[in-house]
């Protein structure tokens, strides 16, 4: 078998995907994430397990922290309908700059899932990264591009969307709904009353 560099697998769901995703109250998705030092094989492999995993539930992001691994890693594909387009590999992303103005969009989580709120973020954002192949990057996302990558990078300090919705009645009622519960959720400036 010939090495690649590649890290592009089938946009299929599969019945058993290669990772299990971690859900709101498991501890890892709490922890800061490490950032990756070398990028090797078993990065691109974790990188395709990750992209095959998302695609078997419908995401189209997934953080490493998601599926029990703390390394500063995100996959995000917006067209999972559409083969010919690569997925994003984004490896130690840290966000340059924000642009524009916070506009409020829907969003939901692979690590809570059911779970869809409103959160404001900015529009637009300077993302730099390496790649798979290690290749420093430099990528300027707006809408809901934006949006995924600043959710995915959220996952890697241990942060979650809910943390961000301003409603707390409406977030209550909805984690209800799907079999979570509030005190699992660390509002900004006021951590979670149980530590677990
Ligand atoms: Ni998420």
């Amino acid at each position: 078998m010939v090495a690649t560099l590649s890290v592009a697998v089938p946009k299929v769901k599969l019945k058993h995907p290669p990772l299990r995703i971690y859900r709101m109250g498991d501890k890892v998705l709490r922890q800061p994430a490490k950032r990756v030092s070398q990028i090797n094989e078993e990065i691109r492999q974790l990188a395709r397990d990750m992209l095959q995993t998302m695609y078997s539930f419908d995401g189209i992001g997934l953080a490493a922290p998601q599926v029990g691994i703390p390394k500063r890693m995100i996959v995000v594909d917006l067209y999972p309908d559409k083969p010919e387009v690569p997925p994003l590999v984004l490896i130690n992303p840290e966000i340059r700059e924000y642009i524009g103005e916070a506009v409020a969009g829907q969003e939901g989580c692979l690590s809570i899932p059911g779970v869809f709120c409103e959160v404001m973020r900015p529009e637009g954002i300077v993302v730099s990264f390496k790649d798979e192949t290690g290749r420093p990057r430099i990528l300027r996302a707006d809408d809901l591009l934006a949006r995924v990558i600043q959710h995915e990078i959220d996952h890697l300090n241990g942060v979650l969307f809910v943390d961000h919705v301003e409603n707390e009645l409406v977030l209550d009622q909805e984690l209800r709904k799907h079999g979570f519960q509030m005190q699992d959720v660390q509002r900004k400036g006021k951590p979670s009353a149980a530590p677990r």
